[in-house]
């Protein structure tokens, strides 16, 4: 397992810098991308979305094009070589010494592993953003994206199936993170501003 063999990491004053990595984690439609471009504009972070990089590397054309499509219409979660590589590119590209989100990462027991072999010397973790939500409220929003989203896994069948990876994968990432008292859990339910109220209350910016 790993990711990728770069190694640059930010320098200030010859003194080698790390990133500051924030995960957003939360099930399918609750309102991940919604606040990470919110704390962009307000929080001065810079957004990465792990499923848009799959997306944008998906259609491409390259090597990896065909598995990443196959996972992405299952709800199954893309192997970590391929996601991290992707991530610790665009983090190099936007220069280490930045505060990133990064956001639907990592999704299960082998994204994190990934990450901690590849990452840990690039970058500090500092906390995990939980957005909680119910399916159905999730449901509903994944289905409003779906009038204008264009993406493949934004109707019922394939939703079905990313709630079970969520529940059955990635609930084990966010208790392994709570036993680190690392997670910063938030209510998803209300509108765009509230939830962003509930998350700026406990957030490090
Ligand atoms: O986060 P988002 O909903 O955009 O992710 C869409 C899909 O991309 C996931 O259902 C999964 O198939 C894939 N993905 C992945 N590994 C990640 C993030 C997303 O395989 N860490
Ligand atoms: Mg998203």
């Amino acid at each position: 397992m790993g990711c990728g063999n770069t190694t640059s990491t930010g320098t200030k004053d010859g003194v080698t810098e790390k990133a500051r990595v924030t995960f957003v984690l939360g099930g399918p439609g609750c309102g991940k991308g919604t606040q990470c471009s919110l704390m962009v504009e307000r929080d001065d972070f810079v957004h990465l979305s792990a499923g848009d990089l799959l997306r944008e590397e998906q259609a491409t054309d390259s090597k990896d094009s065909k598995l990443i499509k196959d996972y992405i219409k299952e709800g199954k979660i893309v192997p970590v070589e391929i996601t991290c590589n992707l991530i610790l590119k665009a983090m190099q590209k936007k220069g280490m010494s930045k505060k990133f989100l990064i956001d639907g990462f990592p999704r299960n027991e082998d994204n994190l592993q990934g990450w901690n072999k590849v990452m840990n010397k690039h970058a500090n973790v500092v906390q995990v953003v939980f957005f909680e939500l119910s399916e159905d409220i999730m449901l509903e929003r994944i289905m409003k994206r779906a009038e204008t989203s264009g993406r493949a896994d934004d109707n019922k069948e394939a939703a079905e199936k990313r709630f079970n990876t969520f529940k059955n994968e990635t609930m084990k990432v966010i208790k392994h993170f709570e036993g680190k008292k690392m997670v910063h859990k938030v209510d998803a339910t209300g509108g765009i501003e509230d939830v962003y109220e509930n998350l700026k209350d406990g957030l490090i910016v």
